[in-house]
Parts: C-alpha cells; sequence; structure tokens
C-alpha cells in the first residue's frame, strides 16, 4: 500500500495532511514556500507534493501534449509529480521534503 493511498483511506484526516502529521503538535513549526508565486504552507517532514495538495494545487507538471499531470504512484517511481524546486528541474515532489521559502514552479515538458 502506497502512502498515497493510506492517505486516501484514513477516515481521520479534517485537513487534507498524510497521516501522522498532527496539526496542533507541529502548528508552531509549520512553514511556508510558494508553487507558481502562490502560498503553500507545510509541516516538517511534509511533502512537497503533499503540501501542494493540501492547499488544493493538483497539477505538477504538464505533459508534451499539455495535459494536466500530477501524483500518481506518490512513492517516487513514476516522475509525474515532477516540479523544479529552487532552479532544479524535474525534482519528484512526491518524495521531496518541503524547504522553507523554496521556489517551487510547475513543470512542463521541455524543462530540463
Ligand atoms: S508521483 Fe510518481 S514519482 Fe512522484
Amino acid at each position: 500500500m502506497t502512502l498515497l493511498s493510506r492517505w486516501r483511506r484514513n477516515p481521520d484526516r479534517t485537513d487534507g495532511r498524510l497521516p501522522g502529521v498532527v496539526p496542533g503538535r507541529a502548528a508552531a513549526q509549520l512553514f511556508s514556500f510558494t508553487v507558481d508565486d502562490r502560498p503553500v504552507t507545510a509541516y516538517p517532514g511534509e511533502t512537497i507534493a503533499a503540501a501542494a495538495i493540501a492547499a488544493g494545487i493538483r497539477v505538477q507538471r504538464r505533459g508534451v501534449d499539455g495535459s494536466a499531470r500530477g501524483l500518481y504512484c506518490g512513492i517516487g517511481v513514476c516522475g509525474e509529480c515532477e516540479m523544479s524546486v529552487d532552479g532544479r528541474f524535474s525534482v519528484r515532489t512526491c518524495v521531496e521534503p518541503a524547504e522553507p521559502g523554496a521556489d517551487v514552479r510547475t513543470g512542463g515538458a521541455g524543462d530540463e
């Protein structure tokens, strides 16, 4: 079972966050970064993709034909979640921890 499927089956999720992230416990450490200049908040240890999805951002990149691509495997295998992070292209955001102040950009075909 992948992390994503466990997240989908978690009946206790109340804010779209992954299981194990307890907002009350980590709220003091909440930080922000941006996705295409849009502010996104994250908890320490949370991946970029998880924080983006919790913020309502479902599209991580565009395919060669312009189609919307997003989180698929959630374990760093498929590459569907690749985004640009602080100038680094093709970062698999489902396994990349969010960092305070990071500049994350939606990926696109040819971003390499
Ligand atoms: S969703 Fe498959 S590598 Fe990130």
